[in-house]
């Protein structure tokens, strides 16, 4: 019950106490613009499951085969998750927490909904560091490679083991804090509408050369030929599950961007931007990474383990490898802190309105 007035049995209007009717008050925060809103949500959504999660997923399981599930579990349930938990946070203008929980009083049920809420901010505590860790990596291997040599990345000052990435780590969760710390305009949206374009950029370019100079025919077919005969229960499982890793649904990262969204905005069309967005990043990721992969002859199957292992020292073999090696290593950390960013906001929105606390300690 958090609409300002509510009619009663007999059709007068009442109005609410004041503690709930403030939670969609003008004292709210807002995005800025559509456009901030929208680099905000495709930034949380698009992250290493586009980048490099999905690519190889796709390739292991079927290529085109996967594919086409993928796509399927993000028409048939992404999407309509990603506009339930933007109209849950847009109706309610509250964190996940205190969404999940009024929306199931307003319908007569239990308080304890409000646990999906708890275990989405769980779910998002458990990736934050993750992805601080590897983006911390990110980060040296971009400098490494923008300064010029990916030769031997564990044979530079940047790289030195424990230390380093304990360092590493810790500059980008002060960067990350930093912007939430700045709030929803001038701290994430105001870096998005800069981040979101620069990832774009970068990630075109790099498909481009990448299908251009190396084996873009053998990519082609690894990723998109449907090999139906490979299907499992298993594999059909993968495809839901990446559909909704990579959307970002079921943490309550669409139902706090909800909550700060216009009522004059459609719900509907920004959804299908973000999860049109989102697909397409992941398909334009493997254009980027598989040519690089086959024209070096490397084994796709190594997933994940290629991107700090083999791929840096081919990187430094290719013509411009260094260049295109450290905007590979930047772009992977564009999508990470978008995606932090993101997070930390839901932390911060909950921090400020389960607990109290002033937008800088729950931030910090
Ligand atoms: N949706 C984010 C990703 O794809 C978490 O990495």
């Amino acid at each position: 019950m958090t609409s300002n007035t509510l009619a009663d049995g007999l059709g007068t209007r009442k109005e609410l106490p004041e503690k709930q009717s403030q939670s969609r008050s003008t004292g709210k925060p807002q995005w800025g613009s559509r456009a901030g809103f929208l680099m905000a949500a495709i930034g949380s959504a698009v992250g290493l499951g586009n980048l490099w999660r999905f690519p190889f997923q796709a390739g292991e399981n079927g290529g085109g085969a996967f594919v086409l599930i993928y796509i399927v579990c993000v028409v048939l349930l992404g999407f309509p998750v990603l506009i339930a938990e933007l109209a849950i946070g847009r109706h309610k203008g509250l964190s996940p927490i205190g969404s999940t929980r009024e929306i199931a009083v307003d319908a007569g049920r239990s308080p304890n909904w409000q646990i999906a809420g708890w275990l989405g901010l769980l779910s998002r505590a458990i990736a934050l560091p993750n992805y601080a860790m590897l983006s911390g990596q990110f980060m040296a291997y971009s400098a490494m490679g923008l300064m010029g040599d990916l030769s031997d990345p564990t044979q530079t000052p940047l790289y030195g083991g424990a230390v380093s990435s304990l360092l590493w780590f810790t500059v980008f969760l002060v960067i990350t804090t930093g912007i939430v710390l700045r709030g929803l305009k001038r701290g994430i949206e105001a870096a998005s509408v800069v981040l979101m374009p620069a990832f774009f950029f970068i990630l075109a370019g790099l498909a481009a050369f990448a299908l251009y100079s190396g084996a873009a025919s053998e990519a082609l077919t690894y990723l998109f030929s449907p090999r139906f005969d490979q299907l499992t229960p298993a594999i059909v499982l993968a495809a839901l599950g990446q559909a909704l890793f990579s959307l970002g649904v079921g943490a309550g990262l669409m139902i706090t961007f909800g909550s700060f969204l216009s009522k004059d905005e459609s719900i509907g069309s920004n959804a299908t931007v973000i999860a049109g967005a989102d697909t397409v990043v992941a398909l334009i990721a493997g254009l980027m990474i598989f040519p690089i992969v086959f024209a070096f002859g490397m084994d796709p199957a190594a997933g994940m383990g290629l991107i700090f292992g083999t791929l840096p020292s081919f990187f430094a073999q290719m013509t411009f490898g260094n260049l295109v090696g450290g905007l590979f290593f930047f772009l992977a950390f564009i999508a990470a802190l978008t995606s932090s960013i993101a997070i930390l906001m839901v932390a911060r929105t909950i921090g400020i309105q389960q607990f109290g606390l002033s937008e800088r300690n729950a931030t910090l």
